[in-house]
């Protein structure tokens, strides 16, 4: 069947709008069953408009109520309007005021863009094409404003009123109404528009600037909620004060507020002055929110803050340049939270996710470079390459720059382009003309999809005591893009001797090497270094310097010399991870390991354990055996992920065994005394006890009972939860019981509910599919909110890879049948879950099959939206 609409849109068709829009008022009249919004917008064309040049403005679902110019009615032949545009035939050829009324129904808005009610609040989101929901506009994000909005609604049931800027004027309205005037002086694309309404407790708060200028800072909530605001609260001030200290950005309003709201899209969203959250990133409160959901907080309202400078004040000319706002604004979420906690432990943390999530998507069929340059629907393109790719391409050119290089190019950015709304070329060439380097080819990461591998061999000849390093480059092609240009790849390196020393060496012939640094800039590049006393073990990519994947002719045993001996933290790491997940990998292709391997690896991470130099942070990612989605991308393709499962179980069986008693003593010795604090120190302790609690639990008969010991004993969230997830996910004799404890315990309480989905749609027994059907028709399941449909099925789709890819089909059909529902009220929701099948082309045939008998199912019989039916042939095609 067709889709909405299969129009593509191009960035080469890129042009300027014909019309500015001077300035903007806005009258929201909110009532119970409706919202009536009088627009009135001064426009005039631009120098080069041709007199007679039609106005078009974005609708979508709207139906014009009156309009008018200049305060006259126009006359039914001057204009067309349908749900998706109003044309004006020939607008005044000088500047002029066009009106228009429209009524809405947020009650009814369940694909929550534009204005919507959640929870009895009405409150917005814009990006990217919301705003036109709300009127008739020229809805992107290189036309920009001044907004001054007017908005009134029954005093009883929306007390809080609030809209981006400065609060002007407020007072009563008569008739129960109140009303309420915000300003926002700075000029904004409608997608950074927003508004509140709603009966709402909130906390209070203040920041004195670098300047000496008091800001106001509000958080709103559901009554009775206010506590669970305060962490967010202190993420904050400290995300304020460290804009100021690492970028020197100060805050420019003399408000700030952010309302946290039950039924939201994604994440949150920085619009100006009011940013909205997801509630889920913002409450917390030790019983019910776990250490990851402390760190989310944090990281998440910090990225929203830092948008106002980058995003807000600087955004993009078009949507295919959101990684312009989205990479640099992750790159500076993940520098805060580097220098707010452990450096070594965030860049890990971060690099996981994106091997976890972003390899996946770049080397599937829905890659697409970090800059796309063609989609049907923009909100498929909200995705983790145009972030988190975006973020480490920010990062390389951080490490290429070095630290003052890299300020100095950021200061100039801000400068430069302060007000404008700009592209990825001009980004880079502020930094080419701040550091005087020619960085058209390193552009190429923006331009191009896939993730490269790379691969290392080396040479040690001892007689003439030089040592040879080949690195080459390759990109597999991806969607469109048959061939691959070779792309600037920044290798932070070292030598390590044969006492696990640094090596030095005297001069380096055959390649660019810039003190710690290789540059890879063509597709093999040999170095030869004279002067090396022994044959050393390179250390490569020293914190994960670029995002590539490294294949090298280094054995076990090196691996195993550089978790010990390397002094970069992150290298010693991924030396672990590689040595495990080669091992899982073979054993899943019949390769099985030997004992020595075995033990080897074993001691290793017993050493890395008791090594007290290291703290519990740090270790727990050391000892966090590869999940299988990671160790099937490894393997690439043919993967049968019983056979993953099965190896990784055996691998932690073989590891654990001998140690098991070990492993349940320092267990035992992490349990944290005295009062809950979420602080990086604790909540490492407690991840390295959970990381423990699961060991045992896969690789021992120790843990199971240890985990319902952990559950019942928690005095905690983080602790409960684990112990909650690790069986389930181990599928243990006493899973099912902690099941049903929790999900009464927390009756009442939507966010721990999310987490109960979670766990339940990780367990890997046959009885899965079956559960969540039935927990998905109970007749008080909120099938319209996201984030419990995320919990259980995209927890589902992405990280349950044993259930999910059945042979049978069962898990694709799950997933597809609930698609059809879904995609009726929230397309958006309907095709992230979807996107859970670009695992397909990495299955063995059978699984693979099966995932396209689903896929072809759903798009043969039914009606589908443009988000879902994109993804949908960009999997099959
Ligand atoms: N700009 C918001 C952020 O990065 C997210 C907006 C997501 N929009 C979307 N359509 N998925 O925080
Ligand atoms: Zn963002």
């Amino acid at each position: 069947m067709r889709t909405e609409s299969e129009q593509t849109i191009y960035l080469k068709d890129y042009a300027p709008t014909p019309y500015r829009i001077v300035s903007v008022e806005l009258d929201f009249k909110i009532l119970e069953d409706s919202t009536r919004v009088r627009t009135q917008l001064t426009i005039e064309p631009r120098e080069q408009t041709a007199p007679g040049t039609p106005l078009v403005l974005d609708g979508d679902e709207l139906k014009l109520d009156s309009i008018a110019v200049d305060g006259a009615p126009l006359v039914l032949s001057a204009y067309v309007s349908d749900a998706n545009s109003l044309t004006l035939m020939e607008p005044p050829h000088r500047r002029f005021v066009l009106e228009t009324e429209v009524t809405l129904n947020p009650a009814a808005n369940t694909k929550l863009m534009g204005l919507y009610r959640s929870s009895g609040t009405w409150c917005t989101q814009c990006e990217p094409e919301g705003f036109r929901r709300i009127t008739y506009y020229l809805d992107r994000p290189d036309v920009l404003a001044p907004f001054k909005v007017r908005m009134s609604a029954p005093r009883a049931v929306a007390p809080v009123l609030l809209a981006n800027g400065n609060l002007v004027e407020s007072g009563d309205a008569g008739e129960g109404m109140h009303f309420a005037v915000w300003e926002d002086p700075f000029l904004k694309p409608a997608y950074l528009f927003a508004l509140v309404a709603g009966d709402l407790g909130s906390i209070t708060d203040s920041f004195t600037t670098m300047s000496g200028r008091k800001v106001d800072l509000g958080i709103y909530c559901t009554h009775g909620k206010e506590d669970e605001c305060l962490y967010a609260m202190d993420s904050l001030k400290r995300s304020m004060a460290w804009d100021e200290r690492r970028f020197g950005r100060e805050y420019d309003l003399d408000v700030f507020n952010i309302v946290a709201v039950s039924d939201f899209n994604f994440g949150a969203m920085e619009n100006k002055g009011l940013n909205i959250f997801n509630d889920r990133l913002v409450f917390a409160k030790p019983e019910t929110a776990t250490d990851a959901n402390y760190h989310g907080i944090e990281r998440v309202i910090a990225h929203e803050y830092f948008h106002n400078w980058t995003g807000n004040r600087i955004t993009c000319r078009d949507w295919f340049q959101l990684c312009l706002k989205e990479g640099l604004t992750v790159f500076r979420d993940q520098e805060f939270t580097s220098d707010e906690r452990s450096r070594p432990v965030q860049r890990i943390h971060d690099v996981q996710n994106l091997r976890t999530s972003q390899f996946p998507e770049d080397g599937g069929p829905l890659a697409h470079p970090p800059r796309p340059d063609q989609y049907r629907e923009i909100n498929n393109f909200y995705t983790t390459t145009v972030y988190e790719k975006g973020a480490e391409i920010v990062r390389m050119l951080a490490t290429l720059l070095g630290e003052a290089g890299f300020r100095k190019a950021t200061d100039l950015y801000f400068e430069r382009h302060d007000g404008d709304a700009t592209t990825i070329e001009a980004f880079i060439k502020v930094f080419e003309d701040s550091s005087g380097r020619d960085l058209s080819q390193f552009s190429t990461w923006y331009l191009q999809a896939g993730t490269p591998q790379v691969n290392v061999s080396d040479n040690y000849d001892a007689a003439s005591q030089t040592y040879t390093l080949t690195l080459s480059q390759k990109v597999e092609p991806t969607p469109g893009e048959a061939t691959k240009k070779p792309l600037v790849i920044p290798v932070r390196f070292g030598l390590i001797g044969p006492n696990g020393s640094p090596m030095g060496w005297s001069k380096v012939s055959g390649g660019t090497v810039e003190d710690d640094l290789i540059l890879l800039d063509t597709e093999s590049v040999t170095l030869t270094f004279a002067g090396v006393a022994n044959k050393p073990v390179p250390s490569l990519f020293r914190g994960f310097s670029a995002p590539v994947k490294v294949t090298s002719n280094l054995g076990q045993e090196d691996l195993l010399f550089l978790a010990r001996h390397d002094s970069d933290p992150f290298n010693r790491w991924d030396a672990l991870q590689t040595a495990a997940t080669t091992l899982i990998a073979n054993a899943a292709l019949g390769t099985a390991w030997s004992a020595g391997e075995v033990d080897a690896l074993r001691q290793a991470l017993v050493d890395t354990l008791e090594n007290p130099d290291l703290d519990p942070a740090y270790k727990a990612q050391a000892i966090d055996i590869p999940a299988d989605t990671v160790v099937g991308r490894h393997i690439g393709k043919d993967v049968n992920p019983d056979a993953v499962a099965a190896a990784r179980k055996d691998l932690v069986t073989a590891l654990v065994g001998p140690v098991a008693e070990k492993l349940e003593a320092i267990y035992h010795g992490l349990a944290v005394s005295g009062p809950y604090s979420p602080d990086a120190a604790q909540a490492g302790s407690r991840s390295l006890r959970n990381g423990l609690l699961g060991l045992l639990t896969t690789g021992s008969d120790r843990g199971a009972e240890l985990a319902d010991r952990q559950y019942n004993d928690a005095t905690n969230m983080t602790e409960r939860y684990a112990a909650m997830a690790i069986s389930a996910r181990n599928w243990t004799p006493g899973a099912p019981a902690l099941l049903g404890d929790f999900r009464t315990r927390f009756a009442g309480d939507p966010l721990v509910f999310d987490k109960w989905l979670t766990a339940s749609a990780q367990a890997t027994d046959d009885g899965v599919i079956e559960r969540m059907r039935a927990t998905l028709a109970a007749p008080d399941f909120p099938r319209t909110n996201p984030n419990r449909l995320r919990s259980l099925l995209g927890s589902f789709a992405m990280t349950n890879p044993v259930q999910f890819t059945r042979a049978d089909g069962l898990g694709f059909r799950f997933i597809t049948e609930a698609i059809v529902d879904i995609d009726k009220v929230n397309p958006q929701v309907a095709s992230r879950i979807l996107t859970g099948f670009r695992i397909l082309p990495t299955l063995e045939q059978s699984r693979r099959t099966a995932g396209i008998e689903a896929l072809q199912a759903l798009k043969d019989q039914h009606k589908l939206s443009r988000n879902v039916g994109e993804i949908l042939d960009r999997i099959l095609a």
